[in-house]
């Protein structure tokens, strides 16, 4: 039998938390032959739902699920952990500056880097959700150097799935038969949800989205708005913040991570840029990647056109402006 592998999710007492942890429990993460032992961390105000969270995992009776940690105190939480899915944070509210909003994130984010840097197993992996998830990413990178930025990464997929969904229902095609959208960029409206190189599988073989949508004003305008602007309507509708699909793309991430994206298929991960695609280095970016063996790959060579250029650039200067305002909530 297979070692249990420890998840850690924070913020586990919330939203995103309660769909996630049973869909970790139940191997869609990671596999329905692995074993896991999940971690899950909130503070102190949320102790006692965490503990209902708790509960309700122990009634549950989930085969894989080797042991819960259930706790408000970072250093327990991440102890020993292999996987480390970050969703707790600091939410904006009615108004609070930018800055102050920044200014919480980029401490708790502070604090949790060292928990995991001094106590979570060797190679742990890191997927921050929390935003803002590009910059929180950054900060924990940087305070803890000694997790290697390959192994720190933030949610994008969710838009990517979006993305998927919105060609699906426009080709009234099934979600499955379309691949290899992408997000560039920030988790934020200036993402760039990009069709050029996606691609749909047809009785007759596979073809291009743009071929078959065949209309570019809408995929050059509406369809990103949509995808952009989807978490807001989601809110509108449920007057919640997704998440049932949130926590789900959270295991896609990480499945296709762990597991691998299948040939000739990528996926979007907010990951350390190296200058790929003339983005800054030193960002927290959103990039196609493919992933093997427990480590990803940004693709490479891929024609970005004027049209997408501006908006690859676009979402950067977002990310760089997000960077100075963190840094400056740290002098
Ligand atoms: P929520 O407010 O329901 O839950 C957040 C939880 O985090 C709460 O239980 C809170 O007590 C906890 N928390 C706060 N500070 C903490 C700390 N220092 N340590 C540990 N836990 C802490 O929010 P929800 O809906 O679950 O969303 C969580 C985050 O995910 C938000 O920042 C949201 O903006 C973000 N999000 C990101 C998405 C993405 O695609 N990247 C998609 C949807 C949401």
């Amino acid at each position: 039998a297979k070692e249990p592998v420890r998840v850690l999710v924070t913020g586990a007492a919330g939203q995103i938390g309660y769909a996630l942890v049973p869909m970790i429990a139940r191997g869609v993460m990671l596999g329905a032959d692995q074993p896991v032992i999940l971690h899950m961390l909130d503070i102190p105000p949320a102790s006692e739902a965490l503990n209902g969270v708790k509960m309700e995992l122990v009634d549950a009776a989930f085969p894989l699920l080797k042991g819960v940690v259930a706790t408000t105190d970072a250093v327990e939480a991440c102890t020993g952990v292999n996987i480390a899915v970050m969703v707790g944070g600091f939410p904006r509210k009615e108004g609070m500056e930018r800055k102050d909003v920044m200014s919480k994130n980029v401490s708790i984010y502070k604090a949790q880097a060292s928990a995991l840097e001094k106590h979570a197993a060797a190679n742990c992996k890191v997927l921050v959700v929390a935003n803002p998830a590009n910059t929180n990413a950054l900060i924990l990178k940087e305070f803890a150097p000694s997790i290697s930025e390959k192994n720190i990464t933030c949610l994008t997929r969710l838009d990517h799935n979006r993305a998927l969904g919105q060609i699906s229902e426009r080709l009234n095609v099934p979600v499955s038969e379309v691949k290899n959208v992408i997000i560039w960029g920030n988790h934020s409206s200036t993402q760039y949800p990009d069709v050029n190189h996606a691609t749909v599988k047809t009785p007759s073989g596979e073809k291009p989205v743009r071929q078959l949508v065949n209309d570019d004003a809408w995929l050059n305008a509406e369809f990103i708005t949509t995808v952009q602007q989807r978490g807001a309507a989601i809110i509108k509708a449920r007057k919640l913040s997704s998440a049932l699909s949130a926590a789900s793309s959270a295991c896609d991430h990480i499945r296709d991570w762990v597991l691998g994206t299948p040939e000739g298929t990528w996926v979007s991960m907010g990951v350390y840029s190296d200058g790929s695609y003339n983005v800054p280095a030193g960002l927290i970016y959103s990039f196609p990647v493919t992933c093997r063996n427990g480590e990803w790959q940004i693709v490479q060579g891929l024609q970005i056109d004027g049209f997408s250029r501006k908006k690859l650039d676009s979402t950067a200067e977002e990310l760089t402006e997000e960077k100075a305002l963190a840094y400056s909530c740290l002098s």
